[in-house]
């Protein structure tokens, strides 16, 4: 399947058949998780591949009751973990100083670039975690697509009670869930902007 028929078909599931979704394909998604660009590729993404029926629906209760969420036989736990900004930022620097996009200048802008970061500084880096972690989900929604399977980008939820449930450290940023199965449902597909209406201003 071609990028534009994945991204033309892709819907929100919200409903799934009972049927496993096989570990060849799981993996697969995790591939093309695995494989998605970040910032300065520092790959904040984490997930945690929830299969436990019990645990699902502790997670569904923590999510405003959606109950697609423990229908679908994997949900993954979509997270950013902080504490990779804590450590390597002059090495990433340093491969962007490698391929030419900045000049050595560039350390004077981060001087601190070999010092472990204090708390404070890494929570700054939380939307950009999160970002990242969004476009390795978009990667996930649309392989997933191309193997016959379906997603939904879950943001209605509480993160911190569920990261309590799964004990996660406090670097484990929740961003999102996404259950994970073969769809039970065709929906059609759900109307969007023109074109127009999302070019903001051409500046030429
Ligand atoms: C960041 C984000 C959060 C979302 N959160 C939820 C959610 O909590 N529950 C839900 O049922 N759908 C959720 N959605 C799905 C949207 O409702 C859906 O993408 C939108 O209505 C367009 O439909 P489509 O994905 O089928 O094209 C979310 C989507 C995104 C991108």
């Amino acid at each position: 399947m071609d990028v534009k028929t994945a991204i033309l078909e892709r819907r929100s599931i919200r409903k799934y058949k009972p049927d496993p979704v096989p570990e060849e394909l799981l993996q697969e998604l995790l591939e093309a998780a695995r494989l998605a660009p970040s910032g300065t590729n520092h790959q904040p993404w984490r997930f945690i591949v929830v299969k436990n029926q019990e645990i699902k629906e502790q997670i569904q209760e923590h999510s405003f009751n959606q109950r697609f969420l423990s229908e679908a036989p994997v949900l993954l736990v979509c997270c950013a973990d902080i504490s990779t900004y804590a450590k390597n930022t002059r090495k990433r620097i340093e491969e962007l100083v490698a391929v030419g996009v900045f000049d050595e200048e560039i350390f004077n802008r981060y001087p601190n670039a070999n010092q472990p970061m204090d708390a404070a500084t890494l929570k700054g880096y939380i939307p950009h975690a999160m970002l990242n972690v969004a476009i390795a989900m978009e990667n996930i929604a649309l392989r997933a697509v191309s193997l016959g399977l379906g997603t939904c980008f879950v943001q209605l939820m509480r993160a911190k009670p569920i990261a309590q449930l799964l004990e996660l450290p406090e670097h484990m940023i929740i961003t999102a869930l996404m259950p994970v199965g073969y769809p039970d449902q065709h929906p059609v597909q759900r109307p969007r902007l023109k074109q127009e209406d999302i070019v903001y201003k051409v500046v030429e």
